[in-house]
């Protein structure tokens, strides 16, 4: 039976505005669920939408729009940018799904009924962009530590989740289990900011907010965002409903993927709401740097004193979904933040994808259709033992770095095969070697290489750049479901005929691509 993996990245608030940073998330899980796949595992990928909330029911208002048209019409545009990006999900879940409503009402129930919840009265500062209450010791200079915008006081009778019972708990978990939370930088920060100074009862339901789930058992009550949002690791795979197959499967989860904004609530409430259900908790949680624009993050509800074009719909149709991806997956170093330039993405674009994996392809494609009527031809096994052996060291980094999450590095090292093969073709120079009859088995030896660190490197490739490298594959002849245990033999090509492959990724004019995007 194959080992199962279960991966979630948050559900997203319904914007129809996401940047390609809020889409950073949702590719890398994409990446990481394709890579499992490949490498034997039983996936389950699942992400969705957050859609409860003042702030959503106010948008709907000003949009004039009944709350669940106007949901319905971002989440049809949403599911459309992750198809665009070639983000391949199980499970897409809303937060106003029936079965997802119908279980967060029963878990609330159920962490009242052990004592877990209670009722009182709320004082706070709160952010309405951020739908986050806040005391007075976490506001920066007076406003919102996380958007810097203003907050207004408010009181009403809520009930709240006995959070502060949990210090010592979480404490002992982040002890025992030092990869729960990645990378480790983030432990500190939790410990030092959030868990040593004291943890707070946690407010979880409010009387003002009416677009929320109401508490079965006092109406008036909606549930407040983040038991509502979490729950939705569980209820996506049908706890608590008829159907629980899924979350019998897959529970606990093996990695929640999120932005290094939203740790605190995945590790300290999550872990303290399943510890109350008794429910087993997730395996790993990764808090991922931000992609930064001009120093700020590049977030949707900003306004971009810039030129700079970060939407993906215009720059998937433009420069392909690989392309967007390649940037965001190679840029955003190993729990840090990266940066976002038009000129930076159009440059990586010419001399990565094009200059490198591109031209690779092409150049071996076309000398084989002039050399040897583009058919598969046989080698020398025992030749360039140097190569395979450089082949397979940057095929085991991949394996290293991918599970270790670094994502940026194991891209990295894919590259360097391309890199290496590139190399092997001036040094072993196929169009002289094509003069001189006498070199005939040479040729092919030299040739048989290339297509094969060419395969080994598109199979690496596929769960980051999942539509060229198919293109590839395919042209090779190699069937999907493709699978990394195709890579363990040097040689894995079936003879054969390789068929045309058009240009990959054609070199742009970076001037000019800059002026057209300005215009746009
Ligand atoms: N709805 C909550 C998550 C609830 S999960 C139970 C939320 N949604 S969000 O739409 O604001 O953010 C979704 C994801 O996008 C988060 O992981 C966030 O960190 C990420 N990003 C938003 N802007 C980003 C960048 N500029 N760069 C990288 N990731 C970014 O939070």
């Amino acid at each position: 039976m194959k080992e199962k993996f279960y991966i979630t990245s948050p559900i997203y608030y319904p914007s129809s505005k996401l940047t390609i940073g809020n889409c950073y998330t949702t590719i890398v899980c994409d990446a990481v669920a394709r890579f499992n796949k490949l490498n034997g595992k039983d996936v389950f990928y699942m992400t969705g939408t957050d859609e409860h909330g003042q702030k959503v029911f106010e948008a709907a208002q000003k949009a004039g729009k009944g709350v669940k048209q106007h949901l319905d019409e971002i989440i049809i545009d949403t599911k459309y940018l992750w198809k665009m990006l070639d983000v391949e999900y199980d499970k897409f879940i809303r937060t106003t799904d029936e079965e997802h409503v119908k279980a967060v009402q029963k878990i609330f129930n159920e962490l009242y009924k052990k004592g877990f919840i209670y009722k009182s009265t709320y004082k706070g500062l709160y952010c309405m962009p951020c739908e986050a209450f806040w005391t007075e010791s976490q506001l920066i200079d007076g406003k919102c530590p996380d958007c810097g915008r203003d907050v207004v006081e408010q009181e009403e009778e809520a009930y709240f989740f006995k959070l502060s019972e949990f210090s010592d708990k979480l404490l002992k978990l982040y002890k025992d289990n030092p990869k729960f939370l990645l990378p480790t930088s983030r432990v500190n920060e939790m410990v030092n900011n959030f868990i040593k100074p004291g943890l707070e009862d946690l407010c979880v339901t409010r009387t003002s907010v009416k677009w929320g789930i109401p508490v079965e058992f006092d109406p008036k009550h909606t549930i407040y965002v983040w038991i509502d949002a979490l729950s939705n690791y569980l209820t996506g795979l049908g706890y608590l409903s008829e159907d629980d197959k899924n979350f019998k499967k897959y529970w606990p989860a093996d990695i929640h993927m999120i932005g290094k904004d939203i740790v605190r609530f995945h590790s300290i409430i999550w872990p303290a709401i399943l510890m109350a259900l008794d429910l087993p908790l997730p395996k790993q949680i990764f808090g991922h740097g931000w992609l930064m624009l001009g120093g700020d993050k590049l977030s949707k509800s900003k306004k971009l004193a810039t030129i700079e074009c970060t939407d993906p719909r215009i720059l998937v149709p433009r420069y392909s979904s690989d392309a967007v991806r390649y940037y965001l997956l190679r840029e955003i170093p190993f729990g840090s933040d990266g940066n976002y330039s038009t000129e930076a993405f159009l440059n990586k674009f010419n001399s990565d994808l094009c200059n490198n994996f591109g031209n690779l392809v092409s150049r071996t494609f076309s000398m084989l259709r002039k050399y040897m009527n583009s058919q598969i031809p046989e080698a020398d096994f025992d030749e360039d033992q140097d190569l395979k052996e450089y082949v397979n060291d940057e095929k085991q980094k991949v394996f290293r770095y991918m599970n270790e999450l670094d994502v940026s590095k194991a891209l990295s090292s894919v590259f360097n095969i391309f890199s290496r093969a590139n190399a092997y073709i001036e040094k072993t120079e196929p169009f002289r070697l094509a003069k001189d009859s006498a070199q005939a088995n040479r040729l092919a030896t030299v040739m048989r290489n290339l297509l094969e660190c060419i395969r080994i490197g598109a199979t690496l490739l596929y769960p980051f750049l999942p539509n060229s490298s198919s293109k590839v594959l395919d042209a090779l002849n190699v069937e999907k479901p493709y699978s990394f245990e195709d890579l363990d033999k040097f040689y894995g090509l079936k003879k054969g005929q390789v068929k045309p492959l058009e240009i990959l990724f054609p070199r742009l004019d970076v001037q000019k691509e800059l002026e057209e995007l300005a215009k746009l």
